[in-house]
C-alpha cells in the first residue's frame, strides 16, 4: 500500500538519501534500522513532504503522493508520531486527546483509555507533568484518534525504562492487530524482534540489508546487525 521507489532526498546541498526503495504492505509492521544519522527520520519525513527536495516516486494506495503538501499527505491517513512526541504541555491529557478526536474515526476516547489505562489514570494531569513513557503513550493515542491508515513511529522506545518499553511494545502489537500497518524506526532491537514482519537496515542514506522476520536471526543478518547497528 505504501511504495517508495528510488527516492533521493536533499537538505540544501546535502544529499541524504540515496536511491531508497521499499514498501509497507497491508497489515505489516516494517522496521527501519540504523545508527544515529543514518537517515531514518529523513526517510519518514521525505514520505510526509517535510524534506525540501525529494526525487523519485512515493505512492500510497496506488496514488502518487510525492510533491503534495504535508497536510494533504496527512489527510490521506499517513500519520507520524515524531521523535519529540509533540504533545501540548499546558493542556491536560484529556484535553490533548479531545483535540485529536475526529468524526468518523473508529477510535474514540473510551477505546483509548481501554488501550492505555495509564492515560485514564492521568487524564487530569498536564501534558508537561507526564513521564517520558506516558508522553509517548499520549502521542500514540492522539495518532490513533486521527484514524490513521498507516502509522509511522520514530524511535518510540527512546529514553524509556525497560518496563515502559514493554508496555509500548504491547500497545504497538494491539495497534497492529487492529489492522493498521506500521513503519517503525527503532534502535532497540528487542522491540523490533518481537513485533516486525520485515526489516530494512540503513547506513549513510542507503539500504545495506533487508530481510524477513524469519531471516532476522540468520548468520548473515547477525553479521549485518553487528556491522551496522549498535548491538
Ligand atoms: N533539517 C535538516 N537539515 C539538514 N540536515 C539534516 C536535517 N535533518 C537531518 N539532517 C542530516 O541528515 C542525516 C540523517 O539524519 P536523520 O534522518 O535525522 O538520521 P536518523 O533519524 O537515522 O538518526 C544526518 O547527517 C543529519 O545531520
Ligand atoms: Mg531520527
Amino acid at each position: 500500500m505504501l511504495v517508495v521507489s528510488h527516492i533521493n532526498s536533499y537538505y540544501d546541498k546535502s544529499h541524504i538519501l540515496h536511491d531508497l526503495s521499499f514498501c509497507v504492505k497491508q497489515g505489516e509492521l516494517v522496521t527501519l534500522l540504523g545508527r544515529n544519522g543514518a537517515g531514518k527520520s529523513t526517510t519518514l519525513h521525505s514520505i510526509l513532504g517535510l524534506v525540501p527536495r525529494v526525487d523519485g516516486d512515493i505512492s500510497f494506495n496506488g496514488n502518487s503522493i510525492l510533491g503534495l503538501h504535508t497536510h494533504e499527505i496527512a489527510s490521506k491517513g499517513i500519520c507520524l508520531i515524531p521523535e519529540q512526541r509533540d504533545i501540548f504541555q499546558i493542556l491536560t491529557v484529556e484535553e490533548n486527546l479531545q483535540l485529536s478526536v475526529k468524526k468518523g474515526s473508529p477510535w474514540e476516547i473510551k477505546d483509548i483509555y481501554r488501550l492505555f489505562p495509564r492515560l485514564e489514570e492521568r487524564k487530569k494531569n498536564g501534558g508537561g507533568q507526564l513521564s517520558g513513557g506516558e508522553q509517548q503513550m499520549l502521542a500514540m493515542a492522539r495518532a490513533l484518534l486521527n484514524n490513521p491508515k498507516i502509522l509511522f513511529c520514530d524511535e518510540p522506545s527512546e529514553g524509556l525504562a525497560p518496563v515502559i518499553v514493554k508496555e509500548i511494545v504491547d500497545i504497538l502489537r494491539e495497534i497492529k492487530k487492529s489492522g493498521i500497518p506500521i513503519l517503525l524506526v527503532e534502535q532497540n532491537l528487542r522491540v523490533c524482534e518481537v513485533l516486525a514482519d520485515r526489516h530494512y537496515i540503513l547506513e549513510q542514506g542507503q539500504f545495506v540489508y533487508e530481510c524477513s522476520q524469519a531471516d532476522f536471526f540468520s548468520e548473515e543478518a547477525e553479521k549485518m546487525k553487528t556491522k551496522y547497528l549498535e548491538v
